[in-house]
């Protein structure tokens, strides 16, 4: 591939493949991105070619392994273009017969389309399916539809169209105000406004300086921008690519965890491909100005996600967080203006410089600008990751997106922002989702994460969940950090095991203040809001925990006990023959009864006791009542007496 040189030969190179591209050809694309990589996506995309080679059909259907959908849970996901037919949980025994039928009859194979569990209705497209339907996918979309590792699928798609306007349609200093105008804010977390951080980089006093893109992304449960840099690197480059020209920077890195293999090699692959085509390197597309790329592969600690943190790292030394008395974007990686961003906030650059910072500020609330993608898991049918744009209630993301709570149970809070954020609970779930709302009501945007929970999720214990991950993850470089979180964690798993006292609710308001106003940097700063946000809207749960000696949710293991309730046993044996700890007695004909001792508290016999019994009860806060006497367990002898 030669290296094109200008801005007319970009649009002529894409008009080209445009035309060389027959659309109306059927082109099988697999998913490929992690999630459906774990469901063995690769051996079915083998399997698609050895089908198509035994039809005789390899001139007439295509291949693509594509990035992530986002609904992996129904991975793998299989989409039949042009018609966009829509398959979900493939597997190889099923490729004969989408080549033989959808391919080459136009044929819908039924078993494997996506039914709704509430309605029991059929999609046959993807955007019909409701996890897709109520999203707009503006940064995530092409995700789908594109190869990542081909820079002509990016390209047709009107990728490095933006680049190109950028270089010579615009002024550094309009792009600046454009991204300024567009209103777009970080999307890793503090959620500041983009171009003005843009702004300060640029005139900071130094001829070198740097732009990076952030992709540490190490809160549980998050995936976002793994996916992102995965399905389509070439969007986050693009808009590296423009940053670094309106700052005035010719090196930027790309900071990416070394546990995302995937995204490291596909990162890689993108920047080779930008290289060859003139995009990168020294006077890209004609225009003398010089940038290039280089990866940093993060060790996986989730400080080193810190901006400073991730600058020292950069600079080979152990990611700690530094003072910030001077900034990063005046004094960064060796001490030169530095500007650090999400990954997801370079990926939005291409579409304001493509659409315009009125398109672009059109879409959100007053001052949460666009869409943001969120990673939706936890105890909610449809788990996966979600676009929306900013300001869309929390309960169409679990409800209209997620398809609600498994098993009809009852929602109970849902938890944003990563392990530092907050729980929100029931009562509020009609809130819009923003980075100010979300702020206000004591959690944050963070970087997307949101794991809903449902009535058997103990709060308490949720606390001690983030921060048993916290003080793990804390450097220890700062003592309020340190100390207070682990002070924390064990007022809070004392609680958990029964040994909680009066007090320790305020105990933990005052460790939390002291965490917040005097750690170094934001991880300890806001450490404490799982803790104050479960205070704050289930204090009652501390309580039954202090006072009573009880979980409400049954699930704190010191404060709850298994029963076998007499009269609903019916000896069936299944308990006794899955308990781990022989703590079971009774016979085929002879009510089962748990020794208290022997109890580990494993909730197996909760699980695998058949729903039309439902003989085992979890007690929690009171005695467990005595077991009959022998003589009165037998089944069959009680019903005789009763005769
Ligand atoms: C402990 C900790 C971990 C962080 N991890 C990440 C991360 O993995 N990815 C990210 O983009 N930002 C992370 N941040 C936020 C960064 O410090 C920084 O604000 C962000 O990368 C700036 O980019 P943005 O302005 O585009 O949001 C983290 C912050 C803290 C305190
Ligand atoms: S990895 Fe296939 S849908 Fe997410």
């Amino acid at each position: 591939m030669a290296r094109l040189k200008s801005s007319a030969e970009v649009e002529a190179f894409r008009e080209a493949i445009v035309n060389e591209r027959d659309t109306d050809r059927p082109c099988v694309t697999i998913c490929s991105g992690t999630g459906c990589r774990a469901y063995a996506s690769e051996t079915l995309s083998t399997a698609f070619e050895e089908e198509i080679k035994k039809q005789g059909l390899e001139d007439k259907v295509d291949l693509r392994t594509t990035g992530c959908h986002g609904f992996c849970e129904k991975g793998p996901l299989v989409v039949i273009l042009p018609g966009e037919i829509c398959y979900v949980q493939v597997k190889p025994k099923d490729v004969a017969q989408i080549i033989s039928q959808t391919v080459v009859e136009n044929k819908i194979v039924d078993h494997l389309l996506y039914t709704d569990p509430v309605t029991g209705e059929k999609a046959v497209h993807e955007s019909e399916i409701p996890f897709y339907k109520n999203q707009t996918r503006l940064v995530f979309g092409n995700n789908s539809k594109i190869d990542p590792k081909s820079i002509d699928d990016y390209i047709v798609l009107g990728g490095y169209s933006a680049l190109s306007k950028a270089l010579f349609q615009m002024t550094p200093e309009e792009i600046i105000q454009e991204v300024k105008d567009s209103g777009l804010r970080g999307r890793g977390g503090g959620g500041f406004p983009a171009g003005r951080k843009w702004e300060e980089c640029r005139h900071a006093p130094g001829d070198i300086k740097y732009v990076i893109v952030n992709a540490d992304e190490g809160d549980p449960g998050a995936y976002m921008d793994r996916s992102l840099l995965e399905g389509n690197p070439h969007s986050v480059l693009e808009g590296l690519i423009i940053g670094a020209y309106a700052i005035g920077s010719h090196v930027g890195y790309i900071y990416v965890r070394e546990e995302y293999p995937l995204a490291v090699e596909n990162v890689f692959t993108a920047i080779r491909q930008a290289e060859d085509y003139g995009l990168l390197g020294k006077g890209i597309l004609g225009s003398g100005f010089d940038f290039t790329v280089k990866v940093h592969r993060g060790a996986g600690a989730f400080v080193s996600g810190e901006s400073s943190a991730l600058m020292t790292a950069l600079e080979g030394r152990v990611g700690e967080p530094r003072p910030k008395y001077i900034h990063t974007v005046i004094s960064g990686v060796w001490d030169r203006p530095s500007n650090l961003n999400n990954v997801e906030t370079w990926a939005n650059v291409p579409l304001i410089i493509d659409n315009g910072a009125d398109w672009y500020a059109s879409i959100g609330t007053e001052r949460s600008k666009g869409t943001k993608i969120f990673s939706l898991v936890g105890k909610v049918n449809n788990t996966g990751l979600v676009e929306v744009p900013m300001g869309t209630s929390l309960r169409d993301i679990i409800y209209n997106i997620g398809g609600g709570i498994p098993e009809g149970k009852k929602f109970k809070a849902v938890q944003t922002g990563g392990p530092s954020g907050g729980c929100i609970p029931e009562s509020l779930i009609d809130s819009p989702v923003d980075f100010d709302e979300l702020s206000k009501l004591g959690s944050m945007m963070g970087s997307g994460g949101m794991i809903v929970m449902d009535e058997d999720t103990c709060m308490v214990d949720t606390a001690r969940y983030f921060l048993d991950f916290l003080t793990d993850e804390s450097c220890g470089k700062c003592t309020p950090c340190r100390e207070g979180i682990d002070q924390m964690l064990t007022v809070l798993t004392n609680i958990t095991e029964g040994e909680g006292q009066e007090g320790d609710i305020e105990l933990l308001e005052e460790i939390a203040g002291v965490t917040r106003d005097a750690s170094l940097c934001a991880l300890g700063q806001t450490a404490a809001n799982p803790v104050l946000s479960t205070i704050r809207y289930f204090r009652e749960e501390y309580e039954a925990h202090i006072r009573e000696k009880r979980c409400p949710a049954g699930v704190c293991k010191a404060l709850i006990s298994y029963y076998i309730q007499p009269d609903r046993c019916k000896a069936c044996l299944i308990c006794l023959r899955n308990c781990p700890s022989g703590a079971i007695t009774g016979g085929k004909k002879q009510i089962h009864v748990i020794d208290q001792g022997k109890c580990i508290k494993c909730g197996i016999c909760f699980d695998v006791c058949p729903k039309r019994f439902s003989a085992i009860e979890k007690i929690s806060g009171r005695p467990v009542p005595p077991p009959p006497p022998l003589e009165a367990r037998a089944i069959r002898e009680k019903k005789r007496r009763r005769k």
